[in-house]
């Protein structure tokens, strides 16, 4: 009983400082061109924050944000975040299958609900995936394609 309410309290505190963690990204964060991700789909972006965005991030040098902007050649955004093209069955079919250097991700390592929520927050519209208004706006206008 003392255990289970010292764990409630422990938990409670979490929960305080996550929103709180939230809430400082949310103000910091348009400064830094970010902006807060809807609940729905915070569980897509953690996940693709672990797995994906060592390869897919517009920080420089990047494997997979260099090899698309190869491929595409500014056609399309090289960061994968900021593509509006990509469906749930694409992100499916690379994630399962790799691609050059990409190497398949077993269910173990990111499971089917996973894929799937990294599939909707990659297909979600753009001001949802916590990009800032500017950096959006830069996006939209074709801007560096990143
Ligand atoms: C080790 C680095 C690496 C990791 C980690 C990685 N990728 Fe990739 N990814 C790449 C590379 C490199 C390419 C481009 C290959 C090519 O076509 O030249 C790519 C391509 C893709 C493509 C194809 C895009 C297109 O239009 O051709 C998708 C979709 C993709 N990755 C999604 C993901 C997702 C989702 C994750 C996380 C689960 C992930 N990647 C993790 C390196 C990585």
């Amino acid at each position: 009983m003392r255990l289970a309410l010292i764990t409630g309290g422990v938990l409670a505190a979490a929960a305080t400082i996550a929103t709180c963690g939230a809430w400082a990204a949310g103000q910091t964060s348009s400064a830094a061109g970010s902006a807060p991700v809807p609940a729905r789909l915070a569980e897509g972006k953690a996940v693709y924050d672990k797995w994906c965005a060592p390869c897919h991030t517009d920080s420089a040098g990047l494997a997979g944000t260099l090899a698309l902007q190869t491929k595409y050649k500014g056609e399309k955004p090289a960061v994968l975040e900021h593509r509006t093209d990509l469906t749930p069955e694409i992100v499916n079919y690379y994630v399962r299958n790799g691609v050059a250097w990409m190497a398949p991700f077993r269910k173990t390592e990111v499971s089917d609900a996973q894929l799937a929520a990294i599939g909707e927050y990659l297909t979600a519209p753009l001001e949802d995936r916590g990009i800032g208004p500017a950096r959006l706006a830069e996006i939209r206008a074709g801007g560096t394609g990143q």
